[in-house]
């Protein structure tokens, strides 16, 4: 079973004020070492096997001008402006540059099995209606503004840093201001709620990502009652003295 714990649990107070923590965004701690173990031997088999340095299975969205510098897709102004566009916002990620692992099997059919028990196999261990996003990103790998309410699910979201040199970012619409989740050398977990866009505004989840280092991030989606159990697991872990 997942523990976790709020992300003011898990950080120094130097980064972030805990009054700013938006509740929908959780840092999961993963204590279940045969997990640890799942994830570790997956990562393992992909930087074993596939010539991830291969600029082939890039994948730059249209939009995404390196020169502008990769990091801008995720700074501040770019947040301003995608709010005040939000009305033509598809929920996806507009602009990103990452290798995803479906661009990867295209091209190389042997690795498809690696990519079924990453996405299937791993889905029905932790209980997650399918998988959302399986990619590798490059150093300057990144991903831009986006909220994803084209696609209202719960979803936890594991992370894998080889340096940590990187983060995730989100929009906390509570207070107005960007938290910024730096990554760390290995595996980070977190889980929350992407709300459509007919709901409301406040319950909109805006994240952004970027990497100098290698970084894997596979992501899940928990739907209907599955989301409701995973909720009432995290509920409990939360009021366990741990
Ligand atoms: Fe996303």
């Amino acid at each position: 079973m997942i523990k976790q714990k709020l992300v003011k649990d898990l950080v120094p107070k130097s980064w972030l004020d805990l009054s700013e923590i938006n509740s929908i965004m959780t840092e999961v701690v993963i204590k279940n070492k045969s997990m640890l173990k799942t994830l570790d031997s997956y990562k393992d088999e992909f930087f074993a096997r596939v010539d991830y340095t291969n600029p082939k299975y890039k994948m730059e969205s249209k939009d995404y001008d390196v020169n502008i510098g990769p990091k801008y897709w995720s700074s501040d102004e770019h947040l301003k402006w995608k709010l005040s566009m939000q009305s033509t916002h598809t929920g996806f990620p507009e602009e990103h540059m990452a290798c995803p692992m479906s661009n990867i099997v295209r091209q190389r059919p042997d690795l498809k099995n690696l990519e079924t028990r990453i996405r299937d196999g791993f889905a029905r261990e932790i209980g997650a209606h399918s998988a959302a996003l399986l990619n590798y990103y490059p150093p300057t790998g990144s991903v831009g503004w986006h909220n994803n309410w084209n696609a209202a699910a719960y979803q936890i979201l594991f992370t894998w840093s080889r340096t940590g040199d990187g983060y995730f970012k989100y929009y906390d619409t509570a207070t107005k201001e960007v938290v910024t989740i730096p990554d760390v050398p290995g595996w980070q977990c977190r889980h929350y709620y992407f709300a459509g866009k007919d709901e409301p505004e406040e319950k909109h989840c805006w994240h952004a990502a970027y990497t100098d280092c290698d970084r894997l991030t596979l992501a899940y989606k928990f739907i209907g009652e599955a989301a409701l159990a995973l909720r009432g697991n995290l509920i409990e872990e939360l009021e366990s003295d741990e």
